[in-house]
């Protein structure tokens, strides 16, 4: 495949940054999006060029570390899919594919398509944790968990704090995110001691981090790798407004 990038290259959190257009020729369609980018990097190094930063890691699709705009949609085309896993295929021989960072102001951009997202940090340390009694390990089913529970917890547990909900939404809220790390601990026996406490702080957290409020856009759903459902924005702010009024 023969394709035109154009790519946001900003040399440093101060610089302006602008789109640069390239081309890349003979990519393999079974090529991720990522090697792609491989590709290109390469060549640019070969030419004595900077290549082009962007954050990675397992690429499998599980830590969450690969993300930007493709074309102006978070994680490009395809659904529940991260920009590791997106495939050449998805796209046609000769089209032009317009590369950014994530644009949200609590995730400012480090360098070309690499964003700081350590607001997700100051969220989870404010609360996305558990009390439990040190010591010998509980036996398995020693606290018995209804399955229907179980298997939402782990649906929420499932986010991977890619920050593409941050991005897609137009107010840049985190609210699918909170929502999601309130929601699995709260649906647990284990995460009840702290369950008031912790929604108010995270709240608090990520209103202080600079994150916009929800306004049921849904953007964030749509583009969420895995799927992490809207419904659990209304529970963050059922269980929000029951702590904060002591019920
Ligand atoms: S809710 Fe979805 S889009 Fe948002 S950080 Fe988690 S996995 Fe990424
Ligand atoms: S590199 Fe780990 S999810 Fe994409």
């Amino acid at each position: 495949m023969n394709l035109k990038l154009r790519v946001w290259r900003q040399k440093g959190p101060e610089d302006k940054g602008r789109m640069v257009t390239y081309e890349v020729t003979d990519i393999s369609p079974d090529a991720s999006f990522l090697e792609m980018l491989d590709v290109l990097n390469e060549r640019l190094i070969l030419e004595g060029d900077e290549p082009i930063a962007f954050d990675h890691d397992c690429r499998e699709g599980i830590c969450g570390m690969c993300g930007m705009m493709i074309n102006g949609v978070a994680h490009g085309p395809e659904r529940a899919t991260t920009t590791c896993q997106l495939h050449m295929r998805h796209f046609n021989d000769g089209d032009s594919i317009d590369i950014e960072p994530w644009r949200a102001a609590a995730f400012p951009v480090i360098k070309d398509l690499v964003v700081n997202r350590g607001a997700f940090d100051e969220i989870i340390q404010a609360g996305g944790y558990i009390t439990a009694p040190t010591g010998t390990a509980p036996d398995a089913h020693a606290t018995p968990i209804p399955k229907a529970d179980a298997d939402a917890a782990f649906e929420a547990a499932t986010c991977i704090g890619c920050g593409a909900c941050v991005a897609a939404c137009p107010n840049g809220s985190s609210m699918l995110f909170t929502a999601a790390k309130v929601a699995h601990l709260g649906l647990m026996p284990q995460g009840q001691p702290e369950r008031a406490s912790r929604v108010i702080s995270m709240i608090e957290a990520q209103d202080e981090a600079g994150f916009g409020g929800c306004t049921n856009a849904g953007e964030c759903t749509t583009v969420c790798p895995k799927g992490i459902p809207l419904n659990l924005i209304g529970r963050l702010n059922s269980d929000y407004i029951k702590a904060v009024s002591g019920r």
